[in-house]
């Protein structure tokens, strides 16, 4: 067990009671029956930092329109903080601050490619990657993760087929992986890196899952990774994840050039959204004062993640492999006999609500995604209640 100092990070603060008095989606969409363990927001208190900024802002009324200074500490800010984690150089003139990780997605199809152009996915995806380029009207290109025994992965040889086939224009990275919580290698990047590039292809890279690796793995950029595609490359992050902050909308993409930069910038300003000050504020305290409430989080997701491959081993039906990052696990229930979407029926028998696995692509059948980001008593819970489903069903 890691010890944790709880005067900094204390998991077991929130009861179920506060918890299901929150107002946010995971919380407020179901009801006191089932315990949601779908979207992803963390169940802990906000580092003392954030909040005590935030009932400060709150305190003096401070809430009018941002000032210019707030977007300069942004982007300085997330430069320091790439160099200093991930030795990734970035140029904080060439980072544009936005409301959502998503929105800088969507941003970068929109702005990088043309209609009828491919757009690369690697399946399972978060969901988003697929809607975003079905809606733009971009052609979406998938090509699956492979999975062996260790885990998933990289089918380099299907990758490039796919790539000299299917000519897409962009790549979207999701690394760390959701749903699958692989971090993946350099060298694996690399080579993906080094196809793309051949290729022309543009590469977006969201790696707002970046702070969230396990086992004392790093963190390795795709842009540091592959040198080449560096400068066709946006690189998308945010503290919303890591400091549990989605709601308060902020994000960040960094060009690798000052043309991408230039493209991303095209469309006009006002449709591309404004930003909000407590965000913006929230997301430099979190990056400059949280260090020590982040490494309790993950050290405790850590263990969390344990918890479930302890469970997960003695259950009937139902396997993962241990996620390497992120608090998401991707749980496969081909041998559970209940067909391509178990999700409803985990909902309607276990009282947990998982992520629908078909919702991340075709090889999203017979799976369903697992948030463990919770008190270890409530991961507990989960956990039994699943295995009594699925021991009543055997
Ligand atoms: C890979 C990935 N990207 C983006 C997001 C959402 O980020 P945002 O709320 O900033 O759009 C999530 C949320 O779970 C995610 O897992």
């Amino acid at each position: 067990m890691t010890t944790l100092d709880p005067s900094v990070f204390d998991p077991t603060r929130l009861s179920l009671s506060d918890l299901r008095h929150r107002r946010s989606l995971k919380w407020s969409a179901y009801g006191p029956e089932l315990l949601p363990a779908w979207v992803a927001e963390m169940d802990f208190e906000l580092a003392e930092p954030i909040r005590s900024m935030l009932r400060d802002v709150v305190d003096r009324s401070d809430l009018g329109y941002p000032p210019r200074a707030a977007a300069t500490s942004v982007r300085e800010s997330f430069a320091r903080r790439m160099a200093d984690r991930f030795s990734f150089s970035v140029d904080p003139d060439l980072v544009l601050v936005l409301s959502e990780v998503v929105q800088g997605i969507a941003l970068a199809v929109d702005t990088l490619t043309e209609p009828g152009e491919g757009v690369l996915v690697q399946t399972p995806v978060y969901p988003p990657f697929l809607e975003v380029v079905r809606q733009a009207g971009r052609r979406l290109v998938e090509t699956p993760l492979a999975e062996g025994p260790e885990g998933f992965g990289v089918d380099l040889e299907e990758f490039e087929r796919v790539v000299r086939a299917e000519r897409p224009a962009m790549l979207l990275l999701c690394h760390p992986h959701n749903p699958t919580g692989r971090s993946f290698t350099a060298a694996e990047l690399a080579a993906v890196g080094r196809i793309a590039a051949e290729a022309g292809m543009v590469v977006v890279s969201d790696e707002i899952h970046a702070d969230l690796v396990f086992d004392g793995r790093r963190h390795v950029p795709m842009a540091v990774a592959a040198p080449e595609v560096a400068p066709r490359c946006v690189t998308l992050s945010s503290a919303s994840k890591a400091f549990n902050l989605a709601g308060l909308r902020c994000a960040v993409g960094a060009a690798g050039s000052a043309e991408l930069l230039r493209r991303l910038e095209a469309r006009p300003a006002h449709l591309r959204g404004g930003l909000s000050s407590p965000g913006m504020w929230a997301t430099v305290v979190a990056w400059e004062e949280c260090g020590d409430w982040l490494e309790g989080v993950v050290a405790y997701l850590q263990e969390g993640r344990d918890q479930v491959d302890r469970a997960l081993a003695a259950m009937p039906g139902v396997s993962w492999h241990a996620p390497e990052a992120t608090y998401l696990g991707w749980l496969d229930f081909s041998e559970s006999g209940l067909g391509p979407d178990p999700a409803p029926w985990v909902e309607e028998h276990a009282g947990v609500v998982c992520s629908r696995g078909l919702d991340f692509g075709s090889p999203g059948a017979h799976h369903a995604r697992l948030n463990f980001a919770t008190s270890h008593d409530v991961l507990e819970a989960i956990l039994e209640r699943l295995a009594s489903a699925l021991r009543s069903k055997a």
